[in-house]
């Protein structure tokens, strides 16, 4: 199924849409085992995450690179996003290299701006895994965002800082973050969108019905190769 340039598939629930999604990437990485795959965290990959470390795929060469990160927030404090992106996809699947997003550094916008040049080294985001945000953010491209936005310190909007909440058990969630640009993001060669959970019907329906708009950042993915990953309570009556 294609609505207007992405890619959708709709898979019968969460299990089924982990295992498609590992599927696609296991394809990618055996074509290109130096891939640079930008890698979200959040709820709905880690089931792709689990399914992809039962499989015997060779990822050493894999460079991951970090979507997001709490503005302030070092390795060592439990809500680090790196420290979760550590334990659930770059170790248990033997990666080796990493471009990290450095949130405890003294100059924040130069901190960007330094993954942004590892990131140009390397050529660019073959692979771009995503998540869908509540409200239509990709990493934290919050809306507004329009589709030229850089890597950047940005402030949460108050239905991130909410579905934030939910991770990380009664602990304040920092107001602010850097995120992977969403020109980084758009620029990457594949994209798989994956979306899952009734919750989200709402604001998938938003990211591939309206006109491209910078209140539904997702909605930049329209005319980029994507693949929206569903699960039937995502998708509804789409
Ligand atoms: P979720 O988060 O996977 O936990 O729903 C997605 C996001 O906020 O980007």
């Amino acid at each position: 199924m294609t609505d207007r340039g992405v890619n959708v598939e709709v898979l019968d629930d969460a299990e089924a849409l982990a295992r498609r999604a590992a599927d696609l990437i296991e394809g990618v990485v055996r074509e290109k085992p130096t891939l640079s795959l930008l890698v979200a965290t959040g709820n709905t990959p880690l089931a792709t995450y689990t399914e992809l470390t039962r499989r015997n795929l060779d990822a050493s060469a894999v460079t991951a690179v970090q979507l997001d990160e709490y503005l302030g927030v070092g390795e060592d404090d439990p809500r680090s996003l790196w420290g979760w992106m550590r334990r659930a996809f770059v170790e248990p699947l033997g990666v080796r290299k990493v471009i990290r997003l450095d949130a405890t550094a003294p100059d924040p916008v130069e901190a960007c701006r330094r993954f942004e040049l590892e990131v140009a080294a390397l050529g660019g985001i073959d692979l771009a895994l995503l998540g869908l945000g509540p409200n239509g953010h990709l990493g934290f491209n919050e809306p507004p965002c329009l589709p030229d936005a850089g890597t950047r310190p940005v402030t949460l909007t108050p239905e991130s800082l909410a579905s934030n909440a939910a991770y990380w058990d009664g602990l304040a969630v920092p107001t602010g973050a850097l995120t992977a640009g969403m020109d980084l993001i758009l620029g990457a060669r594949q994209t798989l969108l994956l979306v899952s959970g009734a919750h989200k019907r709402g604001i998938l329906a938003r990211t591939l019905q309206e006109s491209p708009t910078p209140e539904v950042p997702a909605s930049w993915l329209r005319g980029t190769n994507t693949t929206v990953l569903a699960d039937r309570a995502a998708w509804g009556g789409l």
